[in-house]
């Protein structure tokens, strides 16, 4: 099993920094549906719901995944991320600077164009990769799950040249094949980058916090090679103006695949550990199988389909790790301040279960009223509401573990 290496953690506050912004962005996703007029969720090709689309990728899912990965390369691979304090503050302020940009943009384009959006998320795709990959290149050992999340990595920054170049696109800069472009820079995003990280890192974190079984090491490999052969084979064609065929069926397969394989290891795991996280993956995987099932029934179902990944399955998965992190970030910080030989309270003090199960219960919640909205049966400012109000209890939740940390210290001067 992996080794944790403590010592080599970044400073707490940089990667909560990210985590606490993944909320931030999650609330507001949920008042961009408050402040919907309607037709957010009516098509894929609305401001609205680009708009939304993009508070997902880049400021719930985006965060999240920047700042674990600060945390979880040089902890679980041993990877010297380059620079510390200062290119991480960099990352940060690129990444949330850059997304408020574009999604205003995309949401009221009278006010600011695409453009700035678009180059400021270039610059800070580019900034991830000069920080992560020489070290991911250098680092010995663990040479699977190195690959894996140093194609994901890559399936960012073809993401986002994608993603500049459909803000050209849209500005009226380039003439390009827009709806083909889009399909094959939100398959690079949702599959090759999210997607592909998740599955690298969870033959990792799945065993140490679920108790469930790493997927066979063939059969992980078999699905990377097929889910980076097919996205290749799209960027590929779309190059040449063409549509691949079959892609929305094979991307559909690859996500369905992830999702029941996930739930197979977590069924069939000899001691599975019945703790929040669990049920977190257990929900999401659940979430991204029906969205797969989405995908697989047609065209029209594709922004159920879209919802039922970005704003509920990918955040449920995401979600559970955040919470863990949060509880491993306040008890580094204690240790660090209160040297060795202090007896801490535990990780799970500083995130009790009762508040995860709560934030579940909340996001499930705000989940069903979200497919309540898909499916014409709620208004989708109602989704907004529950939405705003489950990433609101995340942010809290987060809060009160740095507050407990803080409350430790200060009974220890007292006492001292
Ligand atoms: C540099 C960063 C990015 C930029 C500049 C960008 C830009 C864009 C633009 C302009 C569109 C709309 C295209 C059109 O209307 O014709 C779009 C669509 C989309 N993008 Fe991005 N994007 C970025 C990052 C991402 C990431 C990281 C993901 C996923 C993880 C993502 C997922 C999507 C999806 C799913 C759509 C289609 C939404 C729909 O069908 O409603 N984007 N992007």
């Amino acid at each position: 099993m992996t080794k944790l290496v403590m010592q080599q953690a970044p400073t707490p506050a940089m990667p909560r920094r990210f985590l606490l912004s993944a909320s931030l962005w999650g609330m507001v996703a949920g008042a961009l549906l408050v402040l919907d007029d309607g037709s957010a969720l009516a098509s894929r090709w609305g401001g609205g719901t680009l708009a939304l689309a993009h508070a997902f990728t880049l400021g719930v899912l985006g965060n999240a995944m920047f700042g674990s990965l600060l945390q979880f390369l040089p902890v679980a691979v041993q990877v010297r991320v380059r620079d510390g304090h200062a290119a991480a503050a960099l990352l940060h302020a690129l990444l949330n600077a850059g997304a408020a940009l574009l999604v205003v943009a995309l949401r009221w384009p009278a006010l600011v164009s695409p453009h700035w959006g678009g180059v400021v998320l270039g610059g800070a795709f580019l900034w991830l990769l000069a920080i992560l990959l020489p070290g991911l290149w250098a680092a010995g050992g663990q040479r699977f799950l190195r690959w894996g999340m140093g194609c994901a990595l890559l399936a960012a920054l073809v993401t986002a040249g994608l993603g500049v170049l459909l803000v050209l696109g849209v500005a009226g800069t380039v003439v390009i094949a827009q709806p083909l472009l889009t399909d094959v820079h939100a398959g690079w995003g949702v599959l090759g980058w999210v997607l592909g990280l998740l599955a690298a890192v969870a033959r990792v974190v799945a065993p140490m916090f679920q108790g469930a079984r790493p997927a066979p090491l063939r059969m992980q490999g078999a699905w990377q090679v097929a889910l980076y052969g097919l996205l290749l084979a799209m960027l590929m064609m779309a190059l040449a103006g063409r549509v691949l065929p079959g892609a929305r069926i094979g991307g559909g397969l690859l996500l369905l695949a992830f999702a029941l394989g996930g739930l197979l290891l977590q069924v069939r795991a000899g001691k599975l550990r019945r703790v929040p996280l669990t049920l977190f993956w257990r929900c999401g995987l659940l979430a991204l199988a029906a969205a797969a099932g989405s995908m697989l029934a047609g065209d029209a179902h594709v922004v159920q389909a879209g919802v039922l990944v970005l704003a509920i399955g990918l955040p449920l998965l995401v979600t559970g790790m955040q919470l863990e992190i949060t509880g491993f970030l306040g008890w580094i910080e204690l240790q660090r301040r209160c040297g060795r030989g202090v007896h801490l309270p535990g990780v799970h003090a500083l995130v009790p279960a009762r508040d995860k199960w709560a934030l579940l219960g909340l996001q499930l919640a705000a989940g069903l009223t979200l497919v309540m909205a898909c499916l014409r049966v709620i208004p989708a400012n109602g989704a907004g509401v529950a939405l705003l109000l489950a990433h609101a209890a995340g942010v809290l939740v987060q809060c009160a573990a740095v507050w407990r940390a803080r409350q430790f210290e200060r009974q220890r001067e007292r006492m001292r």
